[in-house]
This record gives C-alpha cells, structure tokens and sequence, in this order.
C-alpha cells in the first residue's frame, strides 16, 4: 500500500473509532447522566471538577469523563500537565492551576469552571499525597500539618467552594477518593491514615446537611492503584503495603469507571459512605468483571 492510501485509510479508521454511535439505554433514568450502554453513563452537558487531575486517577478520571461527554475541569498544581491533558482532550476541557491547600485557589477555580461551562454537576475530591510516611516519634510537625492541609482541609475547601454553586442549581454529587487507610490505622501513615478518616467523615457531613437539598455525597476507596503514589509507598519500605507486588494493583482507570457508575443511581444505596472497589459486587455492578 503506497503511502497516501495509508492515510486515506487511517482518515477514514480515526472518526469510526471515536464517532461510533454508541447504543443507547435510556431505561436506567440515572441521577446525572443516564446509561448509554452496559456501564457506560452519559455524561453530555454535565460539567465535573476534579482535583489532583494531573497524573494518575485524576487523570484517568478526567478522561474517562470526558469520554462519556462530560466538560472536564482539571485542578493541580503541575500547570504543564494538566494544560496538555485538557489539549488532548479538546474543548470540552478547562486545565486550571490549583493548589487545593488554598481556599481561595480552589473557589476560583469553581467559579473559572462556572464561568466556561455555565455549571458544576460533579466534584470529583482526589488530590491527594502520602508523605510524610514516618513513625510518630519522628514525624516532622509541619510536613505532617501540611499533608492534613491538602487530603483533609483540600477536600472542605472544594465542598464549600461547590455547594453554593450545586445548591443554587438544584443539586451535585460530591465524590471524596478515600482510602483502606481512612479506617484501618497502618504503621508510619498517621498522618494519611487521619486525613482519610477525617475525609471520610466529612462525606458523611456532606450527607447529613445536605441530601436534602439535592447533593449526592459519596466516598470511593478503590483499593492500591497503579500510580505514583504507590512508587513512593514502595521507595519507603515501611509497612505491608510497601511490600505488594506491582502486580497487585489496579490500573488507574478502574476507579475512574467506578467514578462514572458513582454518578448514576445505582450508587444511591451508598449515599454517605465510602464504596469500596476491593468488593467484587461493586466490581461487577462498575462492569470491571
Ligand atoms: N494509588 C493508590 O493505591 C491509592 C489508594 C487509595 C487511595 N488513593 C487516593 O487516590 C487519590 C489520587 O492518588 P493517585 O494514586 O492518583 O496519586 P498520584 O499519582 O500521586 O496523584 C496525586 C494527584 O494529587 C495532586 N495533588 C497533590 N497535592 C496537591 C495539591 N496541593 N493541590 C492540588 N493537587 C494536588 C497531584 O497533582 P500536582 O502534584 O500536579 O498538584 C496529582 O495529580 C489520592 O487522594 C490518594 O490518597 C490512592
């Protein structure tokens, strides 16, 4: 095959991969998007913040969302990274630097999203860092201070920027990435294992104040995920989670589907708490088995 027939081929191959009209079940009537076919949701017209969408599950996130036709708002503090990943995805994708540390940071990054997309459907809270991993006679104070300031207070910051904006909208769903380590103590994670717990108390929060008006608060604990993070567990050798194989975890866009399936109603049984993606019901409802 000569070579401008090999691009007329792949010119033809490109738009059927992506432009494929997808089936359509519009049975399963979901709580933001609606099923566009065995676990697939569709997300068109709705716009979801997620913060730390910068590499790993955030990235995939924003992918995976995007995919379903959702408008992506990418938050963190690598401007390179997330401004290439919101170019690879296209218009639909707004990269806004953030260090979610800061509250003023984070509000005007929901309020850039508002601005761009006209809304905000979804907060996606899963920015998030694991050290310091030390034992607690030799923790440094501020190092472990500054992680609470971003996996517990960057969380607070991204609800209480979003629930003015969900409540005067009629509703959101609100989804904190949490973690085996929010209820289980492990050993040189003190300061992770209780910006986990605090997380997950806050999810709880959120559902208690705020079910009532129309905001679907929820919790996702996916189990160890193949990513950075578990490089630097890995590189500390404290505790048996260090001591996995690579092969134990998961790719980062399993979570990201379950945070799609999250979005519609079947997770509605589980408003309040975390789901965890260790349990191979949840497995089998996000259609990963
Ligand atoms: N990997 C696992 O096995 C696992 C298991 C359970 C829970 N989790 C949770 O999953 C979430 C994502 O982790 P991951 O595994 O994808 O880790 P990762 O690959 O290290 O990614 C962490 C993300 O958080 C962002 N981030 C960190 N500090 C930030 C800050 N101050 N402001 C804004 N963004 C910040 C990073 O972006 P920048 O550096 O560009 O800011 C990056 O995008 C975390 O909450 C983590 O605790 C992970």
């Amino acid at each position: 095959m000569d070579v401008s027939a090999w691009h007329a081929l792949r010119q033809v191959r490109i738009p059927c991969v992506w432009g494929w009209p997808r089936p359509v079940y519009p049975g399963s009537k979901a709580a933001i998007g609606f099923r566009k076919g065995p676990h697939v949701m569709d997300m068109s017209g709705k716009t979801v913040a997620i913060t730390g969408a910068s590499r790993g599950i955030g990235a995939a996130a924003a992918t995976a969302f995007a995919e379903a036709g959702a408008n992506v708002v990418l938050m963190a503090r690598d401007r390179d990274a997330i401004a290439d990943l919101a170019g690879k995805i296209g218009k639909t994708a707004l990269a806004v630097p953030c260090d979610v540390a800061r509250y003023w940071e984070v509000e005007a990054a929901v309020n850039a999203a508002v601005s761009e997309f006209g809304s905000l459907d979804v907060l996606i809270n899963n920015a998030g860092v694991i050290n310091p991993i030390s034992r607690l006679e030799t923790v440094d104070p501020e190092a472990w201070g500054q992680l609470i300031d971003i996996n517990l207070k960057g969380v607070l910051h991204g609800v209480r920027a979003a629930l003015p904006v969900m409540v005067n909208s009629g509703g959101g769903t609100i989804i904190n990435i949490s973690s085996g380590a929010a209820t289980n103590a492990l050993e040189g994670w003190s300061a992770y294992c209780s910006s986990k717990a605090g997380a997950l108390m806050l999810t709880r929060c959120i559902d208690k104040e705020m079910r009532e008006k129309g905001i679907r608060a929820l919790g996702l604990s996916p189990g160890t995920v193949a990513t950075d993070m578990q490089h630097e567990i890995k590189a500390s050798g404290i505790n048996p989670v260090s001591q996995l194989d690579w092969s134990d975890h998961i790719p980062a866009d399993w979570p990201a589907k379950a945070l799609l399936w999250m979005c519609g109603p079947e997770a509605d049984a589980h408003l309040g708490t975390d789901i965890s993606l260790r349990l191979p019901e949840i497995r089998e409802q996000v259609g990963l088995v």
